[in-house]
């Protein structure tokens, strides 16, 4: 007769238990609507050989698919071509959509797919096209969108302004035009991070993104201009990776002041004018600084953590000087 110890009575209250609550995680349950959304997803990525999802088996150990309670939660594909059919509207529970590393896959994104209750969307590195659609405002319980990578063109739409909770928006490497919509991140109070990068985007960022908390934020190789020093504000205490390369900013930078977590500022290629405040000298976790490409003057600021960053990162400007380029002179 086993002793009550405690790990005999734990492995009693497991063993009893298994009995009494069906498994979080299962592999032999499998909602049958939910199997059949997923084959005609199959079918619309022509049946590749690497979806090996056959209806002999339960669809929550297929490759790339993760349930709960035997509904599909989660989608993870790569490696995928034709397009995604609008038979996804029949994964109901499904909060987050992964998919990647597609070049032969081809638009539309079905309109179908404002009915899931998605919280994390991503279609990137494929061959998607057309405009972003401006029904992705209706999936109001998005926090994350990662469309970069694919062939989208048009503006970026005005409704996925009112998604309440989108805090990541990463739309780099795409052939997007217009500017940013202005109320884009309004009234968020969690950390944001915003990429735009590799874009034909245009026109001055609008001063309402400034009150976002931003930790990231990209909108290097656009066409962006006028002042942008509104993003180095007060506000902005979490910035910790900003890169507003080769765009047509102009603004003074003697009077920037700099959040103390920035690891990341890259300015170079753009119409900065002004010198290097010191004050960048007091940024412990500066790791890239380039000012490259722009018409700065004055002295290099020396100390800190500026040995880290060689003289490429401060070529081409009107008249800096000093270590680590040629020393100033009288
Ligand atoms: C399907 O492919 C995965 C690897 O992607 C493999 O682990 C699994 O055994 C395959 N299933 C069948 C039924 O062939
Ligand atoms: C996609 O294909 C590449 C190259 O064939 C392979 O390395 C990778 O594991 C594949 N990814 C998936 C999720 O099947
Ligand atoms: C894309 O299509 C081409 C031509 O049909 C094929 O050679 C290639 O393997 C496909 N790539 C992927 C990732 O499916
Ligand atoms: C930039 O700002 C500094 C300090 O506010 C000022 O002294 C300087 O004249 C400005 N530079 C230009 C070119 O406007
Ligand atoms: C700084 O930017 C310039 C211009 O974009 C580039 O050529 C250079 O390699 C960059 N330096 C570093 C260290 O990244």
């Amino acid at each position: 007769m086993s002793k009550l110890t405690l790990p005999n009575i734990i492995f009693t209250i497991i063993l009893f238990c298994s009995f009494c609550f069906p498994p979080l995680v299962s592999s032999d349950n499998c909602h049958s609507a939910e199997k059949k959304a997923l084959l005609k997803l199959k079918a619309g990525f022509g049946n590749p050989e690497i979806l090996n999802w056959t209806s002999a088996t339960s669809c929550c150990s297929w490759p790339g698919v993760t349930c709960l309670s035997g509904r599909v939660l989660s989608l993870g594909l790569a490696n995928l071509s034709g397009s995604i059919s609008p038979a996804i509207a029949g994964l109901s529970f499904l909060t987050r959509l992964n998919i990647e590393e597609s070049p032969n896959l081809t638009g539309p994104i079905p309109n179908s797919i404002t009915k899931l209750p998605l919280t994390y969307l991503a279609i990137k590195s494929t061959s998607l096209s057309g405009p972003i659609p401006s029904f992705l405002g209706d999936l109001n319980k998005l926090s994350l969108l990662d469309l970069s990578n694919n062939h989208l063109t048009g503006p970026i739409p005005d409704s996925i302004t009112s998604l309440p909770d989108l805090s990541t928006l990463v739309l780099s490497n795409n052939k997007l035009t217009g500017t940013i919509p202005p109320s884009l991140f309004h009234g968020l109070t969690s950390r944001t991070s915003l990429d735009l990068s590799d874009n034909l985007l245009t026109g001055n960022v609008p001063l309402s993104i400034g009150d976002a908390n931003f930790e990231y934020i990209y909108l290097s190789g656009n066409r962006f201009s006028g002042d942008i020093s509104f993003l180095f504000g007060d506000q902005s205490k979490h910035l910790t990776e900003i890169d507003l390369s080769r765009n047509m900013f102009e603004m003074n930078m003697s009077s920037l002041t700099f959040p103390s977590p920035l690891a990341l500022m890259d300015l170079s290629q753009n119409i900065i004018y002004g010198s290097i405040p010191t004050s960048i000298t007091g940024l412990e976790q500066l790791t890239l600084f380039n000012v490259s490409y722009n018409r700065l003057c004055g002295r290099i600021p020396t100390g800190g953590r500026m040995n880290l960053f060689d003289a490429s990162c401060y070529v081409h400007n009107k008249c800096l000087c000093g270590t680590p380029l040629p020393s100033c002179h009288a």
